[in-house]
């Protein structure tokens, strides 16, 4: 293993009914007034909202709203948040949404204490933030990314064309009631879940071919995410498998599966910059890269390919070779049973993807050092001239 270390800054409450039994013990602990940060008002429609508010307000808070949280955040938004939460003296932000708003709030929260713009401090200069931040909690409604139990948040800069992970505190605590994600469309359900499988099948193909415990963890992560992806075939609505996933979700991203191990993300980077330039759903956008980009990697890592077609997909191919390039294509085969996409013009992007614009997403892709392989931004048009 590499050194580490690691702390758990979440409290998690999860299940059936989470909010009504501890949110207002949990709102006790925080001053009274609380942001209500929320998207584009699916809350409203399934009852979330009635809920929280409600208990927002038995809890004797303040509250100021802040709504309109767009898929795959702006920093403009960001920015409004942040002078919301100043002027009206916040003392906890609580992000009601999935992984859009959350990220949105976890800058607001950074942002709201500082006069520098955390922008050009990060993204730019290359910095950290050093306010202390306001406190966050969370409450889920779509899960997928994890966000909730991380500090990375990924906000889109529009005016330089940049999707970017940025620097926050992790939300103080989180609230995961699988029923509050009953709602959410089918194609989000699956699309969030095969985010979670990215964010497994990343991390355990960073460089790293020591034992290790964490890639043993991340193929129990995959294979339970598949299997539940499944049920939900069968029945989008069966309870124990959105748990499962919510839990699968959270397990994906909150750091345990990277602990002692290098990690490579280069998909969710050639994905952020997709989004950067369209208005492509993130895990669609997956979907659809991650099957090129392995059939770019694989040759790289063959032993890791392999292990993850025989452990996650039950390949009993004996030649090393063969079964990575199996595994891979069995993927591919699970990603069109699951009716994502497996195009780039499938993703219904209001802006034309054409191999001009792709050629732009290449170039301004982060190239990350922890994979296999080094790509270069030629490597990464070809990837996803492949996928138009
Ligand atoms: O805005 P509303 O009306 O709430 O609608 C949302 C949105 O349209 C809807 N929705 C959410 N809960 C619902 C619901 N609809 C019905 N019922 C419910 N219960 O779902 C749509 C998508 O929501 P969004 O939050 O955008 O999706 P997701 O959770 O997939 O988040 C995507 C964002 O997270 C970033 C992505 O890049 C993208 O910007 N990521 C964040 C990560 C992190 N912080 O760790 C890691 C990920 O890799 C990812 O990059
Ligand atoms: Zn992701």
């Amino acid at each position: 293993m590499e050194n580490f270390v690691y702390e758990y800054p979440t409290k998690v409450y999860f299940g059936k009914g989470a909010a009504r039994q501890h949110l207002s013990n949990i709102l006790s602990a925080y001053g009274s007034n609380v942001l209500l940060a929320y998207g584009g008002g699916s809350i409203k429609k399934n009852g979330v909202y009635d809920e929280i508010a409600g208990i927002l307000k038995e809890s004797g808070k303040t509250v100021t709203e802040f709504t309109g949280i767009m898929s795959n955040p702006t920093w403009e938004k960001v920015r409004e948040g942040a002078k919301l939460a100043r002027e009206n003296k916040i003392d906890l932000v609580l992000a009601v949404g999935g992984g859009s708003v959350i990220d949105c709030c976890k800058i607001i929260c950074a942002q709201a204490v500082t006069d520098e713009d955390l922008w050009e401090v990060e993204m730019v200069r290359h910095g950290i933030p050093t306010g202390k931040p306001i406190p966050l909690g969370a409450v889920v409604t779509a899960s997928g990314t994890g966000a909730e139990m991380n500090g990375g948040a990924v906000i889109t800069n529009e005016a330089v064309k940049i999707k970017g992970g940025m620097y926050a505190a992790a939300p103080r605590f989180a609230i995961l009631d699988p029923d509050y994600t009953m709602t959410l469309p089918r194609m989000q359900v699956l699309s969030g879940a095969f985010d979670t499988l990215s964010h497994a099948m990343e991390t355990y193909f960073g460089r790293s071919d020591r034992d290790n415990v964490s890639d043993e963890v991340a193929l129990a992560v995959m294979r339970s995410t598949v299997v539940n992806m499944r049920t939900l075939l069968r029945d989008i609505n069966d309870y124990t498998a959105r748990s499962n996933l919510m839990w699968t979700s959270a397990m994906a991203e909150n750091g345990i599966l990277k602990v002692g191990r290098l990690t490579d993300f280069e998909c969710h980077q050639i994905e952020h910059q997709l989004g950067a330039y369209t208005d492509c759903n993130h895990g669609q956008g997956l979907a659809v890269i991650h099957p090129a980009y392995y059939r770019h990697l694989y040759k790289s890592a063959v032993p890791k390919f392999a292990k993850f077609a025989r452990t996650v997909w039950g390949i009993s191919e004996v030649d090393d070779e063969k079964a990575a390039q199996a595994g891979i294509q069995t993927l591919a085969g699970f990603i069109q049973e699951c009716s994502l996409p497996t195009k780039l013009l499938q993703l219904r992007s209001k802006t034309e993807i054409t191999p001009e614009l792709l050629r732009q997403v290449a170039d301004s892709t982060n190239l990350l050092p922890n994979g296999y392989k080094l790509f270069t931004h030629d490597e990464i048009y070809e990837i996803l001239m492949e996928c138009i």
